[in-house]
């Protein structure tokens, strides 16, 4: 059983990171084989739009024929059972390289043709659970007004329909913990005892919730 983690921020120790090494010791500690990836290490770019996972007859197998950073990780990824990605909201979507890389992940996946018994026609060789994190500045309660409750389930909707059989499980941490020391940034626009709270109480049950999302996803997928 191999779970497969991806981190979207630059930052390899932070809010997004910490809530899925959460998520990949749950999958661990029900057995599952993990491996963690920070985008940031590595040199890519999204679709290229060259269509090659398109063509008649093609042998792409689900899998992105650009040749570069994200070639060897998007294939070990189409042979894992569980996958978790987990991004900063930027700008009110996922970062630049999280997005290039959903682009790189689900296109080949995805097949331009009418639907056959009401299905989806996916060039999909292996199905998974799937799960995303998103980390953010909003708070819980402006996540409606600013759309979030639905641009990002949208997101996350997409990567349950093309890579697995159900849909994806989602966690939203909010009003995270930006800086180490706010005293030292010229911002006045958050409440930062309002965050210190957040980070005190709230989140480390949200690092349990992301356990149990791992742990969870490895069982599902241990059930097929
Ligand atoms: C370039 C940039 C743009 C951001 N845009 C948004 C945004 O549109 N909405 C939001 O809620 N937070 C925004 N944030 C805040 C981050 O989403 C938040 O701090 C997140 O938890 C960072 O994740 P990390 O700690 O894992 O790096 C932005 C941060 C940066 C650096």
């Amino acid at each position: 059983m191999k779970a497969v983690f991806v981190n979207g921020s630059p930052r390899k120790a932070w809010n997004t990171a910490t809530l899925l090494q959460e998520a990949q010791k749950g999958a661990a500690d029900v057995g599952a084989d993990t491996e963690f990836i920070h985008l940031n290490d590595y040199t890519y770019k999204g679709c290229q739009s060259c269509f090659a996972c398109k063509l008649k007859d093609n042998q792409t197998n689900g899998i992105c024929a650009v040749r570069d950073d994200l070639k060897p990780i998007l294939e070990r990824i189409m042979e894992a059972d569980v996958l978790v990605l987990g991004s900063p909201i930027y700008f009110d979507n996922m970062t630049a390289e999280m997005l290039a890389f959903y682009e790189r992940l689900l296109f080949p996946v995805l097949n331009y043709k009418v639907p056959v018994d009401g299905k989806m026609v996916r060039t999909l060789p292996k199905t998974k659970k799937v799960g995303m994190i998103f980390t953010m500045n909003c708070p819980a309660h402006e996540m409606e007004k600013v759309s979030y409750t639905k641009s990002l389930p949208k997101i996350v909707k997409k990567l349950g329909m093309l890579l697995s059989d159900e849909e994806a499980s989602e966690l939203y941490s909010c009003n995270t913990w930006q800086f180490t020391d706010y005293s030292k940034y010229d911002v006045n626009m958050f409440d930062v005892e309002d965050r210190a709270r957040q980070k005190e109480e709230v989140f480390p049950l949200e690092m349990k919730k992301a356990y149990e999302m791992g742990k969870e996803l490895v069982r599902k997928a241990g059930e097929k």
